[in-house]
């Protein structure tokens, strides 16, 4: 009689990043050493319901893919399968759907789900497990902003695209002596423009979690001026919020009734407000650059590769073990675990008193806060 090899299945959710080849490569491979047969399935959650659709993945199929950014199975952050929506509501799954993909999997002799996704993808991961179907999960997001792990994978290589795009900024604007605006992403958090502004050595850093107004941008500008340098560098996340609280959306530029409800809202345009106000307020030239989803895309940075590949393995290990409801996360020098509903509960954001922020204040860079500026540019006690 034939005996079948039970099987793993895996999926990647939500917005893609550099690493997620290298996570199906490393399930795969660890999976077939312990003598499990590996399933894709396509397009997120969606390749679970009718209409099915899956990938048998073996080490020949994912040889190769390590370094290649994007991911073979596709990936989806908006229609059926959505757990967060607007600015950041949590949505339940219709339960018809959560007893679909149960069947599929069990049709399918699925023994464990590996769920690769950020925030939105891992509490779909959560009403999975509280399903009773058998999931792991795999934080992933160049935003970093999952709680209960020191880094997602995805973030490194968008620092460093950013940082490549800051530094290319730096020597035109230096030549121009223009004040540029570099707009980057993160929804929750400014990890992206707080660690590739210091990279870079940007002059003005903005983000969801330090509030700041254009008085004290200015003020930032002036200084740097006043000091001899007459162009500066500004990094603003896409979710930093106006003075006054709210935050740029692209979504506002589309026609009523366009685009898809069941979606969270799309942010963008913040870059091009901050230059418009400094332009109008200072009467100079501002330029703005919108880095968007060249961050997203791209090969993945060996830090990337390393951290990708280590979740893969421990993974593989958590569905072996049994350890359902599990996602694995980094606490360095360690990959561990933690419940998935821990990881979904809390955000990870920059803290205003982190020491890579005071490290920023202690070199000069602003916030655009009225915290006193330090460095070359620090303004005489009493100004
Ligand atoms: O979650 C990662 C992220 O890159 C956010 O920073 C950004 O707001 C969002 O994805 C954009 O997603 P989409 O490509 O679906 O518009």
């Amino acid at each position: 009689m034939a005996t079948h090899r039970p099987r793993i299945g895996i999926l990647t959710g939500g917005g893609d990043c550099p690493g997620l080849n290298a996570v199906i490569r490393a399930v795969v491979k660890s999976s077939f050493r312990l003598g499990y047969e590996c399933l894709g399935f396509l397009r997120g959650y969606e390749g679970l319901v009718e209409p099915v659709a899956w990938t048998p993945l073996n080490p020949q199929v994912t040889a190769g893919i390590l370094t290649r950014g994007g991911t073979i199975l596709g990936s989806s952050n908006s229609g059926r399968f959505t757990a967060l929506v607007g600015e950041n509501d949590r949505v339940a799954i219709d339960p018809q759907l959560l007893d679909e993909a149960a069947a599929t999997l069990r049709s399918l002799r699925v023994c464990g789900l590996i769920c690769v996704g950020g925030d939105g993808s891992l509490s779909i991961a959560q009403q999975f497990h509280e399903h009773g179907i058998p999931v792991v999960g795999v934080p992933k997001t160049i935003d970093n902003d999952l709680g209960a792990t020191a880094f997602t994978f995805g973030f490194d290589s968008a620092v460093a695209t950013a940082t490549d795009a800051l530094d290319r900024l730096h020597t035109t604007a230096a030549s121009h002596e223009r004040i540029m605006v570099l707009e980057v992403m993160g929804r929750h958090a400014g990890w992206i423009a707080l660690h590739a502004g210091i990279a870079a050595g940007g002059d003005v850093i903005l983000i969801p979690e330090i509030d700041w107004n254009f008085d004290h941008v200015c003020r930032a500008v002036l200084a740097r001026e006043a000091g001899g340098k007459k162009f500066t560098l500004i990094v603003v996340a896409e979710g930093a919020r106006l003075p006054g609280g709210k935050s740029v959306q692209a979504d506002s530029a589309l026609p009523a009734g366009s685009g898809d409800q069941r979606r969270q809202v799309r942010l963008g345009g913040v870059g091009e407000v901050v230059a418009g106000e400094i332009s109008r307020r200072l009467g100079r030239e501002v330029r703005t650059v919108v880095l968007g989803h060249l961050q997203r895309g791209g090969q993945p940075t060996p830090f990337d590769r390393v951290l990708a590949t280590q979740f893969g393995a421990h993974a593989v290990r958590l569905v072996h073990q049994g350890r359902f409801g599990e996602m694995v996360c980094y606490s360095p020098p360690d990959i561990n675990s933690v419940p998935i509903a821990t990881a979904v509960s809390r955000l990870s954001q920059v803290a205003a008193d982190s020491s890579a922020v005071l490290a920023a204040r202690a070199l000069g860079i602003a916030f655009g806060d009225d915290a006193p500026l330090a460095g070359p540019f620090a303004e005489p006690p009493g100004a």
